[in-house]
Order: structure tokens, then sequence, then C-alpha cells
């Protein structure tokens, strides 16, 4: 089991003089992001361009091998900050060709929130709540049957069941009454029975030779338009053991939601798109499996967490009605499902829970986010955002809940966007761009060389880019910059990230003027759903005590960044936390506790949904947030002061004027 190191550590950067305090172990490039210095990283902390070379002054390091320190650098205490971690307080010297930036840019450390877990920390809120999963292993030794004890096999388990764990045994999948009578003798009456907890009892789902109560897994699944995540959880541990993700299948019968449900509406449409969907799923059981060694037979339940229009798809329900005027879903509520009925390649008999969804366009994602996040148990107000191809905000606190959703396109997860990618090993998830030479430092996740940019990255590029002055509001390039790095390519301008020689790829990583569209028409929807939501409840910004995002855009997500290019709101950074993706966090909960299943339920019932198709606000606001950072400047009064003061202090560097630095 991973053992958590959470010491912290002090590291100073010289010439700047900046400190920062990380966690013992972190990458020494991660911290000097977190620092606000900039070292030149071009290949992502792949260790292969050999810029980001730093000088140990003092304390203690570990760093990977690497030829691109010569034996004097080595015995000078030169290292790669990207393939080095802090061990201990340190000090370290950035040299002139690793210094780009001698500015320091003036910003606060961003805050990274980490998720909440596991069940324990939402539970201490509601003290009834108890930590046991809907489907539990109970181990049995049963008395051998004789000729005065001749009750059935069957009644055999069912009685043991009531005298050791006071549980009644109202049904049983015929299934494990076929196996039972060989399985209870092989076993020499000693077994294990995997039992489903509903309000009427339980049911009998597995039943297996010997004390298997060790081995509960579940699977949770976040089922997303464009991506779909999903995990493996030690149900005994409350804890992931295994991760994995692919893009949804679908995506070639249509990049959202309503270009599925018209291809459904084709001949076999519908069980294409569901095979596709269950296709995509199996494959990332088959990795979890993989890379966990858990014996397949031990997964006792699967949680799914999905919009609308994924989740009836997915359980093979036609989405139709869901597209027409009044929008209405099949089903709110829907009973748990045998997994390996939809072609889901789970050996045993678990079931498949699905999220509770509100309405058409506001599904089991929410559910399992608000769930995930708490917000519904707090006095105070909160507005959840959720950041995915579909955006949807709940506002609300422990007595109500309002929700709406928006379209926001797939440029966050990638999709729409040149070099976009998942926030998977190889995406590009965090950028600075040096306003002296306009060089960037990039960070990539798995610190290999990159071979595209994830959501993060977009926000990071895009924000850095507007800072430093290389475009302007409306998102396009100026033009009279005399940069390698900024040229006309096949689509419009563009900012090369990182030559060819640097990245996975064989060609440049690039951003270019259709991907900022792309992004800036996303932020646009978020934006201006959230002012609409608070203005139907008579609110605005200023009434939100804290904000929540989720989406799995990345795993650091720069809130001040969020705010520069108009995506979040211009307030204290302290009110937002990020959750990463609200859908698994929330399946986690349900997976590993019964009382969560029931408060996932309460949570569907609290929530109103508002409608903002044809909505003409929504419109109007939506065109008004097509600006970077909007066109209200009111109501970004402070970014774009700081966006003045950058922009002021980067035309004086471009005229050699002799400035402060
Ligand atoms: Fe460190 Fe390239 S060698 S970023």
């Amino acid at each position: 089991m991973e053992i958590k190191n959470d010491e912290k550590v002090k590291v100073t950067f010289y010439p700047a003089n900046k400190s920062t305090k990380v966690k013992k172990g972190e990458n020494l490039l991660r911290a000097a992001m977190a620092a606000n210095v900039h070292i030149n990283a071009s290949c992502g902390g792949a260790g292969t361009c050999g810029k980001c070379k730093v000088r140990i002054d003092s304390g203690e390091v570990t760093s990977q091998i690497t030829e691109k320190l010569s034996d004097e650098e080595l015995r000078e205490n030169f290292r790669l900050a990207c393939i080095c971690n802090v061990e201990s307080d340190l000090a370290v010297s950035i040299p002139v060709e690793s210094l780009l930036d001698k500015s320091i840019l003036e910003r606060k450390p961003k805050k990274v929130i980490s998720p909440i877990l596991g069940v324990a920390k939402l539970c201490s809120l509601t003290p009834e709540c108890q930590t046991e999963s809907v489907v539990v292993k109970l181990h049995l030794e049963l008395p051998k049957p004789n000729a005065d004890d001749n009750m059935s096999d069957l009644d055999r388990v069912s009685v043991a069941l009531k005298k050791q764990y006071e549980l009644d045994l109202p049904s049983t999948d015929f299934a494990v009454i076929k196996k039972m009578s060989k399985i209870l003798r092989e076993a020499d009456w000693n077994v294990t029975a995997t039992v489903v907890l509903t309000r009427r009892g339980a049911k009998l789902i597995n039943i297996q030779k010997g004390n298997t109560t060790c081995c509960n897994y579940s699977i949770v699944i976040d089922v997303g338009t464009t991506s779909v995540y999903c995990e493996l959880l030690d149900v005994c541990k409350g804890e992931p053991i295994a991760s994995a993700s692919n893009y949804n299948m679908q995506i070639s019968y249509g990049e959202d939601v309503i270009s599925r449900i018209v291809y459904s509406q084709k001949k076999g449409g519908l069980e294409k798109l569901q095979e596709r969907i269950v296709s995509t799923i199996n494959g990332i059981i088959e990795e979890v499996i993989e890379e966990s060694g858990v014996d397949r037979e031990n997964v006792t339940h699967l949680v799914a967490a999905g919009n609308t229009t994924m989740t009836q798809i997915l359980l093979g329900l036609d989405p139709k009605y869901i597209r027409e005027a009044p929008y209405i879903p099949v089903a709110n509520f829907i009973p748990p499902v045998r997994a390996s009925s939809l072609g889901l390649n789970i050996e045993n008999n678990a079931y498949l829970y699905t999220f509770p969804v509100i309405s058409s366009y506001v599904g089991g994602d929410i559910t399992a986010g608000v769930l995930g996040s708490g917000m519904f148990l707090r006095d105070e107000l909160t507005l959840y955002i959720d950041v995915g191809t579909n955006g949807e905000m709940v506002l609300g606190n422990k007595d109500w809940l309002v929700t709406t959703s928006c379209s926001a396109g797939p440029a966050f997860e990638g999709g729409g966007v040149k070099f976009g990618m998942r926030a998977t090993k190889g995406a590009i998830e965090q950028v600075r761009i040096s306003p002296d030479d306009h060089e960037p430092m990039i960070l990539v996740i798995g610190n290999v060389k990159p071979k595209g940019i994830c959501g993060s990255g977009m926000i990071d590029v895009v924000a850095e880019l507007l800072e430093v002055g290389l475009i302007d509001q409306s998102g396009k390039f100026y033009r009279d910059k005399n940069l390698d790095r900024i040229r006309k390519g096949d689509t419009g301008y563009e900012y090369v990230l990182a030559w060819e020689d640097e990245t996975q790829l064989t060609r440049d990583i690039t951003i270019n003027e259709v991907d900022i569209e792309n992004l800036v028409r996303t932020k646009a929807a978020i934006y201006s759903g959230c002012v609409v939501l608070l203005n139907n409840v008579g609110l605005t910004f200023d009434d939100v005590d804290s904000f929540i995002i989720a989406g799995g855009f990345g795993h650091y997500i720069d809130v001040e960044r969020g705010i520069s290019i108009g995506l979040l709101p211009e307030l204290d950074t302290e009110k937002f936390t990020f959750i990463g993706n609200g859908s698994l966090l929330g399946a986690r909960l349900v997976s590993l506790s019964k009382d969560m299943l029931t408060e996932a339920s309460k949570v569907a019932r609290m929530m109103t949904n508002i409608e903002l198709s044809n909505n003409k606000m929504f419109m109007d606001e939506y065109i008004s947030a097509m600006f970077l950072p909007h066109t209200d400047l009111s109501a970004f009064k402070n970014t774009m002061g700081r966006l003045e003061k950058l922009w002021d202090r980067n035309n004086h560097i471009e005229k050699g004027d002799d400035i402060e630095l």
C-alpha cells in the first residue's frame, strides 16, 4: 500500500530569491512553477532538451541519470530540474541560460486542492452515515446436512445469513442457485456469500469457495460524451487501485449529445451507439483488471455516472424524447441492471448502478459531482461548475439546489483543438511563457516528451499568450511579432509550444487561432451559464461563498488563469476549489457506502432544473463573454489592471527601454 508522505520542505530559487513550500519528493520543475519562477523547459520534463539546468547550492535532491550534463557539471552540483526530486530544504540557483524570465511575475501561488478521496470525509458530515458497501461479502461456515437436518442448500445459506448476520434473504439470482450445490460440497460448507443490500433485505448474487471477504472490488465509471474514465476500487480498503481512460468510441457518430441522439434514430443507430460505449468500457475494464491483477469474479458491482443521453444509450434506452420538446428523459431513477446483460465483460452477477438524472440535460454525472462535493450538506452558498463537453452548473446549499446546463464544446477535453488530448501521459498540462523572449516553460503529465495539450494546458497557454501580449482580446495573434515561434500555419496564425524534436510526434506542437476560438466559445458558455443561473434566483457572483470546479481537464488548474481568460469570475481565489473528476468522486462514494446511494437520490430530488435553450439572456451573455476576459470589463477590473500593467511592461521591453525588472 502506498505510504503518503506529506512532509513539506522549503525551496528557494536564486537570483530571484523566491521561495515555496512543497511536499518532500516533489519534482523540482513543478516547485519552480509553484514559486512563479521561470525555467526554460521545452521538452516538458522528459529530460531530453537539457534546457532546465539548475545548480543545487544546498540541500538534497534525488535525480535520474542523464547524458545532458557533463561530469564537470555534475561535480558542480548542476542538475536538470525536470528529472530531479526535492528531498529537503533547498537553495537552487538558476543559471542565466535557464533563467529567461528575470521579472518573475507577481502571482499568488495557485491553490491546488486534492479531491476528497474517501467516504470517511463526507461521512463525517453526516454522523449517521455508514461506510458499508451496497454489495458485501459474508463468510459462512455452514452445518453439514444430515438425516435430522435436511433443509435445502438455499435454505441452509439463508438461515446462516440470518443467524450470523441478521440478514433476511428474500431473493437469489437463479445463476447462483444453479451452481450452489456443487460449490457448497466442494468447499466443505465453508463459503463466501456475495449479497446486495436492499431495503427489503439481502439478494444473493454469488457464492464462492472459502473465505474471499477480503476480495471485494468495484468498478466506477465516468461515462462522458467525449471521454470515459474508469477506476477499480478495493471496497475493503476504500481506495482506488487502478485507473484507465479512453475516448468514447461513439465520437465517430458525432461530437455532442444532440448528434448522438440524431444518429440513434437511424436504423440500428441506438444498437450501434450502445455497442460502441460498451466496447469502450470493456476495453477500459480490461486495462484496470490487468493493471491490478484482480480476479474478475471478485468485482462485485459497478457504478456509472453520465449525462442523461449517455446513461440512456448505455442502458439501451431510446434517447429520442430528450431532444424533443418538452425534453423528457425515460426515467429519473433507474434500478440497477445486471452488467453482463448490457454486454459488459464482468463474469459474475455484478449489477451496474447508474446515478439518478435530474432532467434531459442535467444528468447523473452532476448528481454524482454534487454528492461528491458535499455541497448539499453545507450552510454556505456554493456554485458547482462541471466543465465538460456540456457545461453544468449547480447553485445552492443544504436547503435548495438549482441547476442548469449548456453546450460548451469539447475544447477542454481535447476536442476541436489541433493538438488537443485528454489529461493523460504526454499531455502538456501547465505552460508559462517568458515575457522577455516568449520562450515556453511547459510541464507534461508523466514527465515525458509531449504529444498534445490537455484542458488545463489550454487555459494556461491562452492566458499566457494574452498576458505576454502575443494575442489580442479577441484571441488573434498580433501580426507584427517577429518571432520564430509565431508563424502562419495551415489554419491561420499559430504559436509553437514544442519543436518537433522535443515531442513524441513528427511535427511541431502548436496552438492556433481556431483552437483559441474554440476555447473562447467554451469558456463563454460556462461563464454565461453561471450568470444566468444566478440571475434566475436573484443573485450575483458576489453572493456565492464558494466555487467548486469539476472536470477531467487536467491535474492542475490555475484559478488565476481561469479568471484571466474569463472562464471564472473575478473573485478571491481562495473561494475556488478544484475537485477533478466529480463523476468519479461521487461514484466512488456510492460504491463504498450504501447510505451514499440513498443520499444520491436525495440530491437528485433536491435539484430544480432551469432550462437555457431559447433563453435570450443566455445568448446575450454568451456573446458578451466571447472576448478575453470579457466585454464587460467592469466585471474584470483587477484582471484588466494587471493585464494593462503587463502589456505596458512588455511594450517597454520590446522597445529596449531600461526598466526596473
Ligand atoms: Fe528538463 Fe527538457 S530536460 S525540460
